[in-house]
């Protein structure tokens, strides 16, 4: 598998593009396996302050996480796609995060329109769905082309269809409303999203019963964010300082 100049293409102009499944069916049935036998501990567990509960239960998935991660074909698509020759993971995910979101109160499950890094930020994100996100399993919502402008450009364009749906006494802290241009992705476990968080994007509503399981992560070059370092460590600390050198570069642990 490598990536077409098309594309790459793709993904500069409107910031996504879809790959065939990329893990495999095998690799898929033990994500699925581990999951669903860590779930109950991953729940229970108190994380330290500041980790990413998603990030943890990615991680938990022990060696078959680092396996996906560091696969070489993925890596290279990374580097070409960020137009650099080295790469690391600096964030990653795995479980519901619409689930998380609405623990602040929302009265339904669904995420905001919002952006995770401006412009400049520059990373690629792998995302994998092990429950087929329908419409009605609050699928992930993108608005092509918006990570190459400015934030309160996008910002105010989305406050403005917020307002227009005529459902507010005074404006919105959050933003739910349709984008014309929005692409509701229909993710299905036999494709992967490879996309930009800085391309902004919402969910919609989950109605569905059911899971609705994604796993993600994402490549920055040199310099660029590690979020999660500080779980890798914790949760491979009887076994991260033995890693290979390559190893540890690709989870960020090399400055
Ligand atoms: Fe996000």
């Amino acid at each position: 598998m490598s990536i077409t100049d098309a594309q790459a293409a793709h993904f500069r102009r409107l910031g996504f593009f879809f790959l065939p499944n990329p893990h495999g069916g095998e690799a898929m049935r033990e994500v699925d396996r581990r999951q669903r036998q860590r779930a109950a501990e991953w729940e229970q567990r108190q994380w330290p302050a500041g980790f990413n509960r998603l990030a943890c239960q990615f991680l938990m998935l022990g060696e078959t996480a680092l396996q996906l991660v560091e696969k070489p074909e993925l890596v290279e698509a990374a580097c070409r796609l960020l137009e650099c020759d080295r790469v690391h993971v600096g964030a990653c995910g795995l479980g519901d995060a619409s689930h998380l979101i609405s623990e602040d109160g929302r009265p339904w499950r669904q995420v905001h329109w919002h952006a995770d890094g401006g412009p400049e930020a520059r990373q690629v994100s792998l995302r994998t769905a092990l429950d087929r996100h329908d419409p009605g399993n609050a699928p992930l919502r993108v608005l092509p082309g918006t990570h190459l402008r400015p934030k309160d450009e996008v910002a105010e364009e989305l406050m403005q269809l917020e307002l227009a749906s005529g459902q507010h006494d005074e404006a919105p802290k959050l933003c739910f409303s349709r984008h014309p241009s929005e692409v509701e992705v229909v993710l299905d476990p036999r494709w992967t999203l490879v996309w930009t968080p800085s391309c902004w994007h919402a969910t919609g509503v989950k109605t569905a019963a059911g899971a609705r399981r994604a796993m993600s992560w994402n490549y920055y070059p040199v310099g660029g964010r590690r979020r999660d370092l500080e779980a890798v460590k914790h949760i491979f600390a009887d076994s991260w300082e033995g890693w290979t050198e390559s190893r540890r570069q690709l989870w960020g642990m090399v400055p």
